[in-house]
Formats: structure tokens, C-alpha cells, sequence
């Protein structure tokens, strides 16, 4: 019997999930944070920007975060049930969401309107447990939340009715990428009035306004909590500033076999591509089903054995073909679609250039069935950990 290398036990295809680069890149947010007495709640939507929510989130708390951002109370549960008992908001309301569980949950809810309000409080009532809410200001994203017309309304209603606590007053900007454009201002200076508004009426809230790019670009509009999501899985907010933040997602798979292959062969479907020398050929055993874009044929690196190497000719299915040169290539030798960036190496962020797209949904498309989710630097969360959104 012939016994299989050991590197050819690892999956076919990866996604390779560096909780310590989590740890790393929150402890700087984090920190960031608490240097203007803010508090940090990471957001772990859309399973944790690909990343896993619940692994995300236990690393995060363990690096300094105290709370955590979603979209719906489905992914509020799904936490609760992983066991995440730190305080969690649900921002985005849709119709025929499970609200009372949500509240049972302790999950803090997002309100937009004077009608998403009475939802609630009736989804309150009816488990008899206060609902925490984080009202949302439209400060001019022109997305969710109460515009200037609609907003006294709200807070007014939030402080008429009963079982509802507002914990938050909240808004997202729409140019924090570009720290100096002057819509930001603008934002800011309706935020500051919602807020006023709010304290007319007798609220006492917290605030929150910063994403990744706010937090490391604007300290002074951290307020009482930043919202950090991209930042936290190591990529940058702002285009071509690193901000020493480490990718915490790899998609990996290694070389099946190689073959020596004459010049002016034509490679994979349709020959779209030809050998114009002789040269070894690996083949990966990755392709668009598995997340390696079709459209990318033509335009793809991996790093394999030391350096960039290109994939050559069209993307299939299930593998693509790297042309090696003369070098010695391994079956078993791992290959590199995207990481850390290390060395030269393709990054989540090369891939979104050159798809015309941003690294978000990149790494928040690799969620595939056939594609392994390995995660290193799991550790057990202390027991008896309990977080907490206000510091005051
Ligand atoms: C309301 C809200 N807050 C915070 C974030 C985190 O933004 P980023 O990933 O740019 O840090 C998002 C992400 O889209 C969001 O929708």
C-alpha cells in the first residue's frame, strides 16, 4: 500500500479562518476605541462577514469587544445558541421576524419608524419583557431610519409607550471611506441635533456612528460605542492604508498533479490560452464552484512554492491549471488563491480590483457547501464573561 502524503489529507478546497488575526486587528479597534472612552461592538453580520459568527465573536470578546452588531434577529439567535451571552443589536427590521424571541433573547433592537416601534412594543408585551432599543437617525445615508421630518415622532412615541427602553440613538455614514469629505460633517451636525432632540424629550441615550473607516480615521466620532466590522477580519476600510491590520481569511488548496506539456499547446476549455514554451503545468483542484470567479480567467495568481505563479487558461468547474515553468512542483504542495498578503502573495482586496467590486464581498461570499471552513486559534470563552454596552 502507498501512503499518502500527509499534506494530501487536507481538504481539496479551504477557507482558512486565523482567529489571532482577529484577536490582533480587534485589540487595535478596540483600542482605538477605549482611547476616547468609547466601548466596541463587532460586527459579525452575514456570519461573520463569511468568517464564522460565533468563532468571530468569541475572539472578539476575548480582544477587548463588548457587544456585537447583526442584521436580523435570526442572526441574534444564531449567536445566543453558539452561546454568546454578551449584549448583541439586531439593527435592520423585516417583516415576519420573530421579535419576542428576539426580546426572551436579551437581543437590543434596531427601530426606524413609529411603526416598527408599535411592533415591538407588541412583541414586548406580549413576553412581558422591556424591549432595549436603539433608535435609528437618517442623517442623510438616505437608507433606513427616521429622516429630520420623522424623527421628534419617534422619540416622542419612544418615550410614550410602554415596554420599550431606549438605550441608543444611532446612524451610518455613507463617505466614511474618504475621512475628509464633507458630507461627514454634515451627518455629524444632524446627529448631534437628533440627539438634542432626544434629550428635549427627556432620553438620556448613548450614541454610535462609527464603522471601521470612523474608528481609525476619526476618533472624534467615536462616541459613546464604534460599529467595526470589516476592519476586525483584517481588511482595510480606507483604499491603500493598512492600518497594520492582519486578513484573517485564506482560501487554500494545494496541486493534485503536474504534467511537462510541449509549446504551442493550447490549455483548459476552448484553448483560450497556449504554452509558448514548454513548461510544467499543476493542477489545482479548485475552481468556480468553489469560489475562483470564471470571470477572472485570464487575470489570476495563486502563490505556490515560494511565488506568484498564474493560472492559465479558463476557470472550470471544480480546477484550474498554473503554469510553473521548469520548477519542481509537489503534488500536496499548498496553493494560495487569496491571504494575508504575505510576500507579494494575492489578497481578498486584489480580487475585488479586479472583479470592479470591494473585499467585502469577497469574504462574504466564500460560504460555499463543498468548501471546508477550517479555523485556527480557537479558545474556550471564560466562563462567567459578561459584557456590557455601557462603560458609564
Ligand atoms: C449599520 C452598520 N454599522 C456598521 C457596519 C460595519 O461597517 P464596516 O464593515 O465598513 O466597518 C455596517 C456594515 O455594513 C453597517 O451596516
Amino acid at each position: 500500500m502507498t501512503t499518502m502524503p500527509a499534506s494530501s489529507r487536507r481538504p481539496r478546497v479551504e477557507v482558512v479562518i486565523d482567529l489571532d488575526a482577529i484577536r490582533h486587528n480587534v485589540g487595535i479597534l478596540a483600542g482605538r476605541a477605549a482611547a476616547s472612552g468609547a466601548t466596541t461592538m463587532v460586527v459579525v453580520k452575514a456570519d461573520g462577514y463569511g468568517h464564522g459568527a460565533i468563532d468571530v465573536a468569541e475572539a472578539a470578546l476575548q480582544a477587548g469587544a463588548s457587544a456585537l452588531g447583526v442584521c436580523s434577529v435570526e442572526e441574534a439567535l444564531a449567536l445566543r445558541h453558539g452561546g454568546i451571552d454578551a449584549p448583541v443589536l439586531a439593527w435592520l427590521r423585516a417583516p415576519g421576524e420573530d421579535l419576542a424571541a428576539g426580546i426572551a433573547a436579551a437581543v437590543e433592537l434596531g427601530v426606524y419608524s413609529t411603526g416598527q416601534l408599535d411592533t415591538v412594543a407588541a412583541a414586548a408585551a406580549a413576553t412581558g419583557i422591556t424591549a432595549r432599543v436603539h433608535l435609528k437617525v437618517d442623517t442623510g445615508l438616505n437608507r433606513g431610519g427616521a429622516g429630520p421630518d420623522q424623527w421628534p415622532a419617534l422619540v416622542r412615541a419612544a418615550v410614550a409607550t410602554c415596554g420599550i427602553e431606549v438605550v441608543a440613538i444611532w446612524s451610518h455614514l455613507a463617505h466614511a471611506d474618504d475621512p475628509g469629505h464633507p458630507i461627514i460633517e454634515q451627518q455629524v451636525r444632524y446627529f448631534d441635533e437628533a440627539y438634542q432632540v432626544a434629550r428635549d424629550a427627556g432620553l438620556r441615550p448613548l450614541r454610535h456612528l462609527a464603522n471601521s473607516a470612523a474608528t481609525l480615521t476619526r476618533p472624534d466620532l467615536h462616541y459613546d460605542l464604534v460599529r467595526p466590522g470589516i476592519a476586525v477580519y483584517g481588511l482595510s476600510p480606507v483604499p491603500g492604508v493598512s492600518y497594520h491590520l492582519l486578513p484573517a481569511m485564506s482560501l487554500r488548496s494545494q496541486v493534485a498533479m503536474t504534467k511537462r506539456v510541449p509549446a504551442g499547446e493550447g490549455v483548459s476549455y476552448g484553448h483560450v490560452w497556449h504554452t509558448d514554451r514548454e513548461t510544467t503545468l499543476a493542477l489545482v483542484p479548485a475552481g468556480y464552484a468553489d469560489g475562483v470567479p470564471r470571470v477572472l480567467t485570464g487575470r489570476l495568481d495563486v502563490w505556490l512554492a515560494g511565488r506568484r505563479r498564474p493560472v492559465v487558461g479558463r476557470v472550470c468547474m471544480d480546477q484550474v491549471m498554473v503554469d510553473c515553468g521548469d520548477d519542481a512542483i509537489t503534488p500536496g504542495a499548498e496553493v494560495i488563491f487569496f491571504g494575508s498578503g504575505d510576500g507579494g502573495a494575492p489578497t481578498a482586496a486584489e480580487w475585488a480590483d479586479k472583479l470592479g467590486t470591494i473585499h467585502y464581498e469577497i469574504v462574504a461570499g466564500m460560504a460555499r457547501p463543498r468548501v471546508t471552513r477550517t479555523v485556527h486559534g480557537r479558545r474556550p470563552i471564560g466562563a462567567g464573561f459578561t459584557g456590557t454596552l455601557v462603560t458609564r
